[in-house]
C-alpha cells in the first residue's frame, strides 16, 4: 500500500514536471496567427464561460431596458466596439487576426445574460483582445451596452434606424 501511494505521488510529480517543463521550454504555441488545437480552444473558452458566469453571480439584475436603452446602448457600440466586433448592418466578416478572435456579436450573438455582458464590458476578459470598459463608461451605460449586446442579432423592428440613421443628402 505505501508502495503505491508512493509510486502515485511520483507519477503526479513527473506530470506536474512534464507540464511545467513543456511550457517553460517554450512548446506551447503562442502566435495569432495559426489555428490552435481543438483541446487548447475548448480547455480556454469553456474557463472563460465558467469563469464570467461564476464571477457575476453575484450581479444584480437591472431593470428592463426600454426603447431608449436599447438606443442608447447600440450608438456605445458603434462608437467603441463595431471596429473589432463587426459594424451595426454590415457584412459579416471573420477576424483571423486575434486569437482568441474577436466574435461577430451583429451576426452570431451572444450566449451570456444580461448581468454576465455588464460584468464582461466592465472588467474585460484577460489575455485577450477585450479591455475593461469600467473606467469609461457609466454605471447606465454599462447596462444599457448589456441589454443592447443582448438583443443585438434579434433588435426589435426599427431599431436599427434609431441607431444609426441613414445618412441624407
Ligand atoms: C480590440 C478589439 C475589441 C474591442 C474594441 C472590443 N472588444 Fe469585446 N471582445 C474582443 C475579443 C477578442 C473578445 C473575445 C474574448 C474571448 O474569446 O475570451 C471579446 C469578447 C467580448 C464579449 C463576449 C462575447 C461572447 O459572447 O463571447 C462581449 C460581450 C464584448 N466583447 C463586448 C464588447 C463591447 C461592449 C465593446 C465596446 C465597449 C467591446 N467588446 C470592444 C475584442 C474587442
Amino acid at each position: 500500500m505505501k508502495k503505491f501511494v508512493l509510486g502515485f505521488i511520483v507519477a503526479i510529480l513527473i506530470l506536474l514536471i512534464g507540464c511545467l517543463a513543456y511550457f517553460a521550454l517554450g512548446f506551447s504555441h503562442t502566435r495569432a496567427d495559426t489555428k490552435p488545437s481543438a483541446l487548447e480552444i475548448s480547455i480556454l473558452q469553456s474557463a472563460v464561460r465558467a469563469s464570467v458566469r461564476r464571477a457575476a453571480a453575484s450581479v444584480p439584475n437591472s431593470l428592463p431596458a426600454n426603447d431608449d436603452d436599447l438606443v442608447a446602448g447600440g450608438k456605445l457600440y458603434v462608437a467603441g466596439c463595431q471596429g473589432c466586433h463587426g459594424d451595426l448592418g454590415g457584412p459579416y466578416h471573420e477576424d483571423r487576426d486575434l486569437f482568441p478572435p474577436t466574435p461577430q456579436l451583429p451576426h452570431v450573438g451572444t450566449q451570456y445574460a444580461e448581468p454576465e455582458l455588464y460584468w464582461i464590458v466592465k472588467h474585460g476578459i484577460r489575455m485577450t483582445g477585450m479591455s475593461a470598459y469600467g473606467p469609461f463608461y457609466s454605471e447606465k451605460q454599462l447596462w444599457s451596452l448589456a441589454a443592447f449586446l443582448r438583443r443585438i442579432n434579434n433588435l426589435p423592428p426599427g431599431m436599427l434606424e434609431k441607431i444609426r440613421p441613414k445618412k441624407t443628402g
